[in-house]
């Protein structure tokens, strides 16, 4: 099918979000709150918040994780924007990227010219088992489910079939998770915010200070190898192959076009988009790619006539870090069964040939899983604008991607943004 273009154009003109992390006593309000104020501090011109016409609300589920359903208009009352329409829009850990995709479909429709999209979760007030109960009700629970899958499993899944077939090893897995963490440790909002390096350090002093055998790792890919300090989840995912249980918010202002300069002289035009569904992982083919993602891609690189050789640097959806991999041969930028090499190469570091995850992704700076795909989207406005500090990518970007992905890969939601000037 040959994608429609928008009939208007459509803009980020302001983008923000709240820490990442644990944060224990606050609620997703609170942390929407933070992304908002965030988010308006970075509108050059400033912002009214009663211009603001809707709000798309990306959550995968406050009800099992806060017991707090019908979230939206409580949301939209945190931060003032009453009687203003709002609507939850779940699409598991894809949430946020089409919460995103709706508000600029509400923006071209010429409905609305001014829209909040955000998104939102609150993990961690669950025991880490019910947490895993509720992620799993995104696969599917009349197959998966009693065949013991959890999201871990079916990664591992995933990336046994890729090993399989492309002779991968572990160590193209361990160098994703070592440049995410070296990326989110020049990240402020980042959960980790530490290189793995920083990890075996703080390690080996605490087992120094209990007078325990002080680990004598030679790196830090003997670190990942070693089972005590990074034990196998699922195999061959292990606990640093895992992105983390998170609470978080982000939050990104959508407007029409003409309206942009109103707010900046640096708008992101949103040039490229796309969205496809897929059959749960069980019914499928194929595990050693995602066809969502590679439908999605196809779509937003169709409308905005551009390639992957193109973009300057992506946010790709690590859950696991073969979803990274796998993400990377999907959206076109390494053939098949060539990710895993260019991630062992450094192909996808800060400097090399396309930048992958420059925030550290969802593996270091955390995985809201609501507020994720508008995060994504939040590192891009940075980058492009030239405001990412310590890990801006070199050579002035101007086109940016984003692939925000939901359970397995049944659904996936992609965005190529521009800067223009
Ligand atoms: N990567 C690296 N370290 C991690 C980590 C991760 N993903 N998660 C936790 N840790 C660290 C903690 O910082 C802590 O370190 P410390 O002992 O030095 O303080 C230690 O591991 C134990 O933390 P804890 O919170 O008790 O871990 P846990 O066992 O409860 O959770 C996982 C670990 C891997 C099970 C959990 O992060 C998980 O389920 N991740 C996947 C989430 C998921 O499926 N999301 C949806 C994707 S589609």
């Amino acid at each position: 099918m040959t994608p429609r273009k928008l009939s208007r154009g459509v803009a980020v003109v302001g983008a923000g979000m709240s820490g990442f992390g644990a944060f224990p006593g606050l609620s997703t309000r609170d942390l929407f709150v933070d992304a908002f104020l965030d988010m308006r501090r970075s509108i050059d011109q400033g912002l009214d918040p009663a211009t603001i016409e809707a709000l798309y609300l990306g959550n995968f589920s406050s009800s099992a994780f806060e017991g707090q359903g019908f979230i939206a208009p409580l949301t939209a009352d945190a931060v003032g924007l009453l009687p203003k329409p709002s609507t939850r829009v779940e699409n598991a850990c894809a949430s946020g990227g089409t919460a995103v995709r709706e508000a600029m479909i509400a923006v071209a429709s010429g409905l609305y010219d001014v829209v909040l999209a955000g998104g939102i979760e609150k993990q961690t007030d669950l025991p880490i088992a019910r947490v895993t109960d509720v992620l799993a009700t995104a696969s599917d629970t009349q197959y998966e489910g009693p065949a013991g899958f959890t999201f871990p499993g079916l990664f591992g899944a995933l990336a046994t079939a890729y090993m399989d077939r492309y002779g991968a090893t572990p160590e193209a897995f361990m160098r994703v998770a070592i440049k995410n963490h070296d990326n989110g440790a020049v990240n402020p909002r980042a959960q980790f915010g530490k290189r793995i390096d920083d990890i075996m350090a703080a390690k080996r002093a605490a087992a120094e200070r209990k007078g325990r055998t002080i680990p004598d790792w030679a790196d830090e890919l003997e670190f990942l190898a070693d089972d005590r300090a990074n034990p196998v989840i699922a195999w061959p995912m292990r606990l640093f192959d895992c992105s983390p249980v998170s609470d978080g918010a982000a939050c990104v202002l959508v407007v029409a076009a003409e309206l942009a300069a109103q707010f900046t002289d640096s708008p992101l035009h949103i040039v490229g988009y796309g969205q496809a569904s897929a059959g749960a992982a069980h019914d499928r083919a194929d595990l050693t790619s995602l066809s969502a993602t590679r439908d999605a891609a196809s779509q937003a690189y169709a409308v905005s006539g551009l390639g992957p050789a193109d973009i300057d640097l992506a946010e790709v959806h690590d859950c696991f870090t073969i979803a990274e991999i796998m993400a990377t041969e999907d959206l076109g930028f390494f053939d098949a069964g060539r990710g895993w090499a260019a991630a062992t190469d450094g192909a996808t570091g800060r400097d090399g040939a396309i930048p992958i995850n420059t925030s550290g992704g969802l593996k270091s700076k955390g995985h809201p899983v609501g507020a994720t795909g508008v995060a994504q989207v939040v590192e891009v406005w940075k980058q492009l604008r030239g405001e990412a500090g310590d890990r801006q990518v070199p050579g002035n970007p101007s086109l940016g991607l984003t692939h925000n992905l939901g359970g397995s890969g049944q659904a996936c939601v992609v965005h190529i943004f521009q800067r223009r000037s």
